[in-house]
């Protein structure tokens, strides 16, 4: 071959080269450049903790995030059924190599948790359907212990998630205090400003459940992300949305789990009257992801939040002071409003590309 057929060659393909490359930054293809963030999950699954952490799989997986642990509380049901399911999800998107903690026991035991609302598994009964996975209750660490750890080794680079009671992060905090404010941040699901309780006219479950512990971790810093109730209840999971998840990957196990799971919530949400009637169920802990990657789609205020610990009829109220005032004793960061509609679309894509690239390890045997 001539030197100058050669040449005419390497021209051309480097003229492809750079084009593609081009193209393929135009679409967003490229791999983003900035750290992923690192996020200490605490959850009680729960229906939407499982979307949450279904969610931060797919996050994980687009290197957007990384998943440093996951500890889990007891809330929506027994310690042993949020670890168990935890440790499912977990290994259902392939991130079962992730350590699970077990919640701290609690000293009293203050509410019966939400089995009506999450199946007596706390996962629509459908963990029975899901592979045995790696992760050993009893040979678990405790939350406390963990969450210390990963705070003291890497101070000022793990942000914490909670979205359950906040027993674990109180116990943490107890254990070693000042240990919460190593944290980047700290983001809770939890809470009701403007708008009614769930759990009690006043309280939100999560608050109520453990809200000694709640006050301590409100006290604990000065710049608590709270996601309440009064943005929650606007993001309502729909049969479009499952749908839509399941028709990129008809095949895909997890995505007929998430169809199934979807199935019981929207059932119990019609029970319970906690969706206006609307064949939808409530994804509140997904919020917290939807701060930490999709910020534009919420609104805060700045506020000094309290939790009552000794009403008579309002244990568990969170309360701030709606005056205009300087805030001066300020300790939350309060989401009063959200764009659902990008929330809930960007969340569907996400799941999308999760169960296009989640692992096929197991076939559900049984359905609603
Ligand atoms: C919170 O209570 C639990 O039932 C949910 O998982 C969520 O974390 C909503 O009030
Ligand atoms: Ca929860």
């Amino acid at each position: 071959m001539s030197h100058e057929l050669m040449r005419s060659i390497l021209f051309i393909l480097t003229g492809i080269m750079l084009s593609l490359t081009a193209l393929a930054t135009q679409a967003g293809d490229t791999p983003d450049k900035r750290p992923p963030i690192k996020i200490l999950l605490d959850t009680d699954p729960g229906g939407d903790d499982v979307f949450a952490l279904l969610w931060l799989q797919s996050l994980a997986k687009q290197r957007v995030a990384e998943i440093v642990a996951v500890t889990t509380v007891e809330g929506n049901v027994q310690s042993k059924y949020t670890f168990a399911n935890a440790s499912k999800i977990l290994t259902l998107g392939g991130f079962d190599a992730v350590e699970v903690g077990r919640s701290v026991p609690l000293k009293e035991r203050k509410c019966k948790g939400a089995p009506h609302i999450h199946g007596a598994d706390g996962m629509g009964n459908l963990s029975q359907t899901l592979p045995k996975p790696p992760h050993n209750f009893d040979e678990a660490r405790r939350a406390d212990d963990i969450i210390i750890e990963k705070l003291k080794t890497a101070p000022g680079e793990i942000t914490l998630v909670a979205i359950g009671p906040l027993t674990n992060l109180a116990a943490a905090e107890e254990k070693s205090p000042g240990i919460l404010a190593k944290a980047k941040e700290v983001v809770i699901m939890g809470g009701a400003f403007h708008r009614r309780g769930n759990i009690s006219s006043h309280a939100e479950f999560n608050i109520y459940c453990n809200p000694e512990a709640a006050a301590k971790v409100f006290a604990s810093r000065d710049d608590i992300v709270v996601m309440p109730l009064d943005i929650t209840h606007q993001i309502l999971f729909g049969k479009a949305q499952a749908n839509a998840i399941l028709a990129v990957a008809p095949q895909s196990e997890l995505a007929l789990f998430i169809n199934q799971l979807s199935e019981f919530m929207f059932k119990t949400a019609q029970m319970f009257r906690a969706t206006d009637g609307k064949i939808r169920f409530i994804v509140h802990d997904a919020s917290t992801l939807a701060y930490l990657f999709y910020p534009e789609t919420l609104q805060f205020r700045r506020a000094q939040v309290r939790v009552e610990t000794q009403g008579l009829y309002s244990t568990g109220q969170t309360l701030f002071d709606d005056r205009h005032g300087a805030k001066t004793g300020a300790n939350a960061w309060v989401a009063l409003d959200v764009d659902e509609t990008n929330l809930l679309a960007i969340l569907t894509e996400d799941f999308k590309a999760l169960v296009k690239k989640a692992p096929c390890r197991y076939k559900p045997e049984s359905k609603l």
